[in-house]
């Protein structure tokens, strides 16, 4: 089975990926943590698919199992379910020394992993993750949190888990949408880090699994080197600093946030021919794989509108503003831009 162990301030957790690693969910648990009850939340659509084997996997193995649904969207990664999970986990008697497990997409994930950071101060933790996107990005660096009203994930904490269980079949079920969405985040690895991944995915040859621990292993070396995002990690931001401000300029409804990223990457790449340091013809290999993918490559919103929203984004550091550049498919760093050079170049 690949094993990719990460490695963070808080110690060691192996990150499995192989197809049919669910129904050894019990297994792994046992192996990782000594606890004796398991809490597993998850999503309506998500419940149908996967919850019975996932159960049946850790009662084979000799634990006690509760569970918490919430309702399939972003919607549900709020203070009212984070609540409804602290009291559905006492009522199991759910002690510190026991295990959470977030089987889902990066929705269940992010709101299950805030509720074990802080029940109790902190119980064991399994990331299931279910999506592409989420066995990809979201399950992996310790992320956990809640939307606020006034707006998302700004309520959490960096709280790693004792171990991620990725099972590629379980992609079967998704949509193509989700799965293109999934993409976006896989292209994104290729570009900043892995020329040979990039190749893959332009043959349409890559074998899932391996796809999965090319993608897992930069995510974890980065942010190994770069665990709270204050340096390195900002690499991962490829896409996303254009992304984010069409996802919200759009009302996060017309774009699913890996359409978002797609026109945000060839955004970028345009930026950094302008700049001088993206050498012509990449611009090319990426509007090819995206749309071998259906993933669209540019939006009539306005530049001006983006323009204002990338300013008030978290990204910008001492009045800078830090764009992802790629030097080569494969290779990128991070170049910062005052308000003022960013504004002339767009
Ligand atoms: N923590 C991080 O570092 C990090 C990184 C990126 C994104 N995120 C967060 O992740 C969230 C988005 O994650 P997502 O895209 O996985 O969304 P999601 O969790 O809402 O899942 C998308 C949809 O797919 C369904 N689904 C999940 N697995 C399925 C399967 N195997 N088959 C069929 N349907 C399935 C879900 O029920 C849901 O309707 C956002 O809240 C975002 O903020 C977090
Ligand atoms: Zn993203």
């Amino acid at each position: 089975m690949p094993e990719i162990m990460a490695n963070t301030n808080h110690g060691k957790y192996p990150i499995l990926i192989r197809t049919g690693a669910l129904a050894q969910l019990g297994e792994v648990a046992a192996k990782t943590v000594r606890s004796r009850k398991a809490f597993i939340v998850t999503d309506e659509t998500v419940k149908g698919l996967y919850y019975d084997a996932s159960e049946k996997s850790l009662k084979a193995s000799g634990f006690e199992v509760a569970s918490f649904t919430v309702p399939a969207g972003e919607s549900s990664k709020c203070e009212k379910n984070l609540f409804a999970i602290y009291d559905a986990m006492h009522e199991f008697g759910m002690s510190r020394s026991d295990l959470v497990i977030a089987l889902g997409g990066g929705v269940v994930g992010d709101l299950t992993g805030f509720a074990a950071a802080t029940y109790m101060r902190g119980c064991h933790l399994i990331q299931v993750p279910t999506t592409l996107l989420a066995q990809v990005d979201s399950s992996i660096g310790g992320k956990t949190g809640i939307d606020m009203p006034y707006g998302k994930n700004l309520v959490g904490a960096f709280y790693q888990p004792n171990a991620v269980v990725i099972d590629p079949g379980l992609l079967k079920s998704l949509s193509r949408t989700r799965m293109a969405e999934g993409m976006a985040e896989v292209i994104k690895y290729g570009c900043i880090r892995d020329a040979m991944l990039f190749e893959a995915i332009e043959k349409g040859q890559a074998d899932m699994e391996w796809m999965l621990a090319r993608c897992v292993k930069i995510k974890t070396t980065v942010v190994q080197n770069d665990e709270y995002d204050t340096g390195e990690r900002m690499l991962l931001n490829f896409g996303h600093t254009w992304g984010h401000a069409i996802e919200k300029v759009s009302g996060y409804t017309r774009y699913t946030h890996g359409e978002a990223v797609a026109i945000g990457m060839v955004k970028a790449v345009e930026l950094g021919e302008k700049l001088g340091e993206t050498p012509k013809g990449i611009k090319e290999r990426l509007l090819n794989v995206l749309e071998k993918w259906h993933l669209p490559t540019s939006t009539d919103l306005p530049v001006e509108d983006l323009y204002q929203t990338m300013l008030s984004d978290k990204k910008k550091l001492n009045g800078k503003v830090y764009y992802v550049v790629i030097k080569e498919i494969g290779d990128a760093k991070t170049w910062p831009l005052s308000e003022q050079e960013l504004h002339d170049l767009l």
